[in-house]
């Protein structure tokens, strides 16, 4: 067996090792982070358990940190006092980002994580399944509920050869994006093999996996050797190592060959990860801002080259140097070596530990601004600055490119990239572990904390207006918008249906008051883009009842089943062309999905039939008729 397939195997409930078939798999441990966090617990709470079941769980403050309201901080207020109530650790704002701090202090090799965030598959950097997920998915699991999800393709990337001075891990992925594009791993699992994965620290085989995410992979993951053992020991966990490898005759559904040796220092190009390009082909170009920092690149490893190449230098007039460190553990070890004194003399400017300009909270590049960014997104507009061309590079080449102002390939710089190993600073004191007893413990909800909505059962017959019709490609941004405007709401799902479609059709959630709910009409790939399960919910609390589209994205097919709204695809794709907003839409007889994956729908207004159909498994069926995973659960307590 490969390596995925044995940690699947040991933590299978249902289903076989057959890609493609549907399997529920045990989930280990789980991650949360504050964006996502807030209804990830309250859905925890709605299930009525007393304590977590799983091994360990974690929430994160490190997105929304900023605290220009009451909002964050009632969030973060709620997430400490939930975290503690119900037996989970709260790593408090500052600690870092939880990606980064979760591969430092809990990630474990041959277990099973999953995370309400795209990129959990970073601890797969230790030999760890880690998979991200919509946070009534992390809830379930925290209840001891088991992950269901397709049995993925296991792609075998062999890594041969060593990288070339100047050229870092961020170019093993890069060039994998290349290759392959944002879509080529769906559905899919990379495992990296081969010599060429001795030659990489965990730091970055965590670059590799993290950015995993970029080609829409199920997950990532590395063997735990060596490497990972000395990195365990650094972190004073040894008793977590365990070897873990692929058998000697494993097989695997693809391949892939990278030598090493032959890649050059890459840029993503605006506005999609997988535009790559040399460094050697924009060397010149002017640039006007540069980021360190975020959970791909944000590591000792990460920093300590930058500084290496900052050291003794100043940056150039027309740039604007950011350095936000992934963890504490990390800024407090470049604060003891003297190499935050060296970033500053550069003229960096010093973030704290947290998701920061990733998520939009600050450091919008200037208008038509170029900004380097060691990040792994770069989708249109995510930056702050609509008009702006951001670049996904390596810590190496932001680094050299800031001090001359323009890209620079570090190939040709002259420096020393090996760096004394030095001891890990380790002080978990920002990291409130739980206590066993918890009875008295009250959980805080300060007025940004609105209550849980909770959905009807699903009507045997739904008769509702077309409220929208979209064309092809809406993302869950176009759905439930991101930006520091919005993200105070995310526990407030009141105030941020208000934001539902506010750039494909406004005033969408008076209209939906005004009709009694609705049901959506939409092209090919509805709801791709990030796992945000707010892009059903917040539909969910204005009563949409059945979203009928071309084709759906995964994962937002997924949230829309936990939250009682039923997808159903044309089955014959013109019938999109004749229905106009506001018709009248009714959907005969839904007990009958457990016999049939076809189901009539009359539009009314145009005296049409058309027929819809339906992927749904018995369970689904179930989900959907008690109104959503919350009521089917509560019911068969
Ligand atoms: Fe945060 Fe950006 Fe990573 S928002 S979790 S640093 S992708």
């Amino acid at each position: 067996m490969n390596l995925t397939q044995k940690i699947i195997k040991e933590h299978l409930i249902k289903g076989t090792l057959e890609p493609g078939s549907p399997i529920e798999i045990k989930m280990d441990q789980t991650l949360t982070q504050d964006a996502t966090g807030t209804m990830a617990y309250m859905q925890l709470e709605a299930m009525g358990i007393k304590r977590v079941k799983t091994e360990i769980s974690v929430s994160y403050v490190d997105h929304n940190t900023l605290q220009n309201g009451y909002m964050n901080a009632d969030d973060h207020a709620y997430l400490q006092s939930v975290a503690a109530k119900y037996g989970v650790y709260f790593s408090r704002p500052g600690n870092g980002i939880c990606h980064q701090v979760h591969l430092e202090r809990f990630a474990k090799p041959s277990k099973t994580l999953i995370g309400s965030d795209s990129h959990t598959p970073t601890s797969g950097a230790m030999g760890c399944l880690a998979i991200g997920a919509g946070g009534l998915d992390v809830a379930k699991a925290m209840a001891g509920i088991g992950y269901r999800l397709t049995m993925p393709k296991i792609v075998q990337v062999n890594l041969h050869g060593k990288l070339s001075h100047g050229v870092s891990s961020k170019d093993i992925i890069l060039e994998l994006l290349k290759r392959l594009s944002v879509k080529g791993g769906v559905s899919k699992v990379f495992e990296y093999t081969g010599e060429g994965v001795k030659g990489l620290s965990v730091y970055q085989r965590a670059t590799i996996t993290n950015m995993g995410a970029e080609l829409g992979a199920t997950t990532s993951i590395f063997p735990s050797d060596e490497i990972t053992l000395a990195f365990l020991k650094q972190q004073n966990r040894e008793e977590d190592y365990i070897e873990l490898k692929a058998d000697e005759d494993a097989t695997y559904d693809e391949y892939i060959d990278i030598d090493l040796s032959s890649l050059r220092p890459m840029a993503a190009c605006p506005d999609s990860p997988d535009a790559i390009k040399n460094i050697s082909e924009l060397k010149g170009i002017k640039i006007d801002q540069v980021a360190i920092g975020s959970c791909t690149n944000s590591g000792y490893e990460d920093l300590m080259k930058a500084a290496t190449i900052l050291k003794g230098k100043t940056i150039a007039p027309n740039v604007s140097l950011v350095v936000s460190p992934g963890s504490r553990q990390v800024m407090m070890k470049l604060i003891q070596n003297g190499a935050l004194a060296t970033f500053i003399q550069a003229g960096a400017r010093i973030l704290e530990c947290a998701c920061g300009p990733c998520i939009g909270m600050g450091q919008s590049p200037k208008s038509d601004g170029i900004s380097l960014r060691t990040f792994n997104r770069n989708f249109y507009g995510r930056s702050g600055t609509l008009s702006a061309g951001i670049y996904l590079v390596s810590p190496e080449v932001a680094a050299a490119s800031a001090i001359e102002g323009k890209f620079v390939d570090p190939t040709e710089l002259d420096y020393d990239d090996t760096f004394e190993k030095e001891p890990v600073y380790i002080d978990d004191s920002m990291i409130i572990a739980p206590v066993e007893n918890t009875d008295d413990i009250e959980i805080i909800r300060g007025p940004n904390i609105k209550p849980l909505p909770i959905n009807d059962r699903m009507d045997q017959i739904i008769d509702k207006k077309v409220i929208v019709k979209l064309p092809n490609n809406i993302t869950t941004d176009h759905i439930a918008p991101a930006g520091a405007e919005v993200l105070p709401y995310r526990s407030n799902i009141e105030k941020l249906s208000t934001f539902v479609f506010k750039n494909n059709k406004p005033h969408f959630a008076e209209i939906c008051k005004e009709n009694h709910g609705g049901i959506i009409v939409a092209g090919e790939n509805y709801g791709q883009g990030s796992s945000r399960e707010h892009a059903a919910l917040a539909p969910m609390y204005l009563q949409i009842k059945a979203v009928i589209a071309k084709s759906f994205a995964r994962i937002h097919l997924a949230n829309l089943i936990n939250f009682g709204i039923l997808p159903l695809v044309f089955k014959d794709k013109e019938d999109y062309d004749f229905i106009d907003e506001m018709d009248e839409l009714m959907i005969e007889d839904t007990s009958k999905l457990y016999e049939t994956n076809k189901i009539k729908v009359y539009d009314k207004t145009k005296d049409k039939y058309f027929t819809a159909l339906t992927s749904l498994s018995n369970e689904d069926v179930d989900i959907l008729m008690a109104g959503g995973a919350l009521n089917y659960i509560k019911d068969q307590q």
